[in-house]
């Protein structure tokens, strides 16, 4: 397993290396249609990556993270509240965000379907979902899959193609960006 626990240092300054320009771009194209009493979920958010790519295209929104990994939360900023736990298990209502951000998490989920219901479960109707991650499809992502699966993670990496079917089916309209080995979703209820 990958000890999460004790990387917060190191995604705090070198997670943003991962993310291509324009994969940033489209986060905020996804953040900008948002009213500002908006409330924004990052699921998988280490130490808050994604809310501060999102927080620099809307500072007025409320920037919620979620991750079972405190030595990852307590990199976050400020403005951002915290939570420790699983993707699969939400502390939160029914509808209770207008949008859900997963950056480099969804393959490292235990069960990627139960999380997706509970995804589901707390966006607001029309709710909209972002995710970005590595694809299995292409010669790096599976060559990343095969590392992780040989660290004893879950490695739930998906071809673009099988992703856009299981976000269908719970429900989502989806739209794929692919970005060579790497692929981000925008999708909404
Ligand atoms: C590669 S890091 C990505 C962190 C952050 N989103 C970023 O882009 O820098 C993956 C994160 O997923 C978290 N994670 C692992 N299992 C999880 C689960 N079941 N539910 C939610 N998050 C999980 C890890 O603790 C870790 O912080």
């Amino acid at each position: 397993m990958i000890p999460f626990n004790y990387l917060g240092f190191v995604f705090k300054h070198f997670s943003s290396s991962l993310y291509p320009k324009k994969v940033v771009e489209e986060l905020c194209m996804f953040i900008k249609p948002l009213c500002d009493d908006a409330s924004v979920l990052d699921i998988g958010a280490g130490t808050g990556m994604m809310c501060e790519f999102a927080y620099r295209c809307n500072p007025k929104l409320r920037y919620v993270a979620v991750d079972p990994a405190k030595g990852m939360l307590k990199y976050t900023e400020d403005y951002v509240e915290v939570h420790t736990a699983t993707a699969e298990a939400l502390p939160f209502d029914d509808d209770s965000f207008d949008a859900v951000l997963m950056g480099e998490s969804l393959h490292h989920l235990a069960d990627p379907d139960t999380a997706m219901k509970e995804v589901v479960r707390v966006l607001k109707k029309n709710g909209k979902l972002f995710i970005y991650d590595f694809d299995k499809g292409t010669f790096l992502g599976k060559s990343l899959w095969a590392m992780e699966k040989l660290l004893g993670e879950p490695a739930h990496f998906y071809e673009v193609d099988a992703l856009k079917k299981m976000l269908e089916e719970h429900g989502f309209h989806v739209h794929v960006s692919q970005h060579k080995w790497r692929y981000s979703v925008s999708a909404s209820l």
